[in-house]
């Protein structure tokens, strides 16, 4: 029988500094600590991104916050809860704090092309079932100037609206978004499926350039399937679907 899911930010650990929250919530996830265990930091000395990269962390300037999932799934649907997160922060920044947060596959948010927040869900799998998964969340909300190497990619709430907001006060506005969308990635992926694709321009008819480990395709999106991989339509009408790998969203020449 699979139980319904805890509350996520309940309780909420905070610390003034940790190499990363991920690092945290994992070691409390191994000692034990149950679903919805929350860790958020004022600043992260070591905090990681997707495929290697580093997460700038800067103290008091972003929402650095990590949370402990026991999700009773198969591997192959951990897809659907990182999914969720995406659509949990765009919705957050879109209703709550006025900016148009768009989502890229799988699940960047971007304003006008510029990141705004990351995700990295990191798993334990043991015979194709998730133990345990992290999932943290890096909101960019006070920055007014990244560091070089993001510098033209990046962007915060207070550069989009000039409005200096609390890390928290976006924890608090979009926790219990989140809460929502991973109980619907449990119980009713389709509506996952459903929401992130209107939150997302490039879901539809974009062109896209995807980069995974050995090869490079392009093609034009045809939407999420069920289990959250992105489909691209290549030029000889093959259809593709993409679990892993980087995608750049390119203009259409006219
Ligand atoms: C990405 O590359 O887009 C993912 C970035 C994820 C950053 C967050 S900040 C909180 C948590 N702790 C980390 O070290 N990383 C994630």
């Amino acid at each position: 029988m699979t139980s319904p899911p805890a509350k996520l930010g309940d309780p909420i650990l905070r610390v003034e500094s940790i190499s990363s929250t991920n690092d945290m919530a994992r070691d409390l996830a191994l000692s034990g600590a149950a679903e919805g265990l929350c860790v958020i930091a004022r600043e992260q000395t070591s905090g990681r991104g997707r495929q290697g990269r580093s997460w700038s962390s800067p103290p008091g300037e972003g929402l650095y916050m990590s949370l402990v999932l026991r999700p009773e799934v198969e591997a192959s649907q951990s897809a659907l809860i990182t999914l969720a997160a995406a659509i949990a922060v765009a919705e957050s920044l879109r209703l709550d704090f006025d900016v148009h947060g768009d989502i890229k596959w799988p699940n960047d948010v971007l304003v006008n092309g510029r990141k705004i927040c990351g995700i990295l869900v990191e798993a334990a799998i043991e015979r194709n079932r998730l133990q345990y998964a992290v999932m943290g969340i890096g909101v960019n909300v006070g920055q007014l100037l990244f560091p070089e190497q993001v510098r033209d990619n990046a962007t915060s709430i207070m550069l989009e609206t000039g409005r200096a907001i609390e890390p928290d006060d976006f924890a608090q506005a979009m926790l219990p978004r989140l809460d929502h969308w991973y109980a619907a990635a449990l119980s009713q992926p389709d509506r996952v499926i459903t929401r992130w694709e209107e939150l997302s321009s490039s879901s539809h008819d974009s062109l896209v350039r995807v980069e995974s480990a050995d090869t490079v395709i392009e093609g034009l999106t045809r939407g999420l399937t069920a289990a959250g991989a992105l489909v691209v339509e290549l030029s000889n009408g093959e259809r593709c679907e993409i679990v892993s790998g980087e995608v750049k969203v390119r203009p259409m020449s006219s």
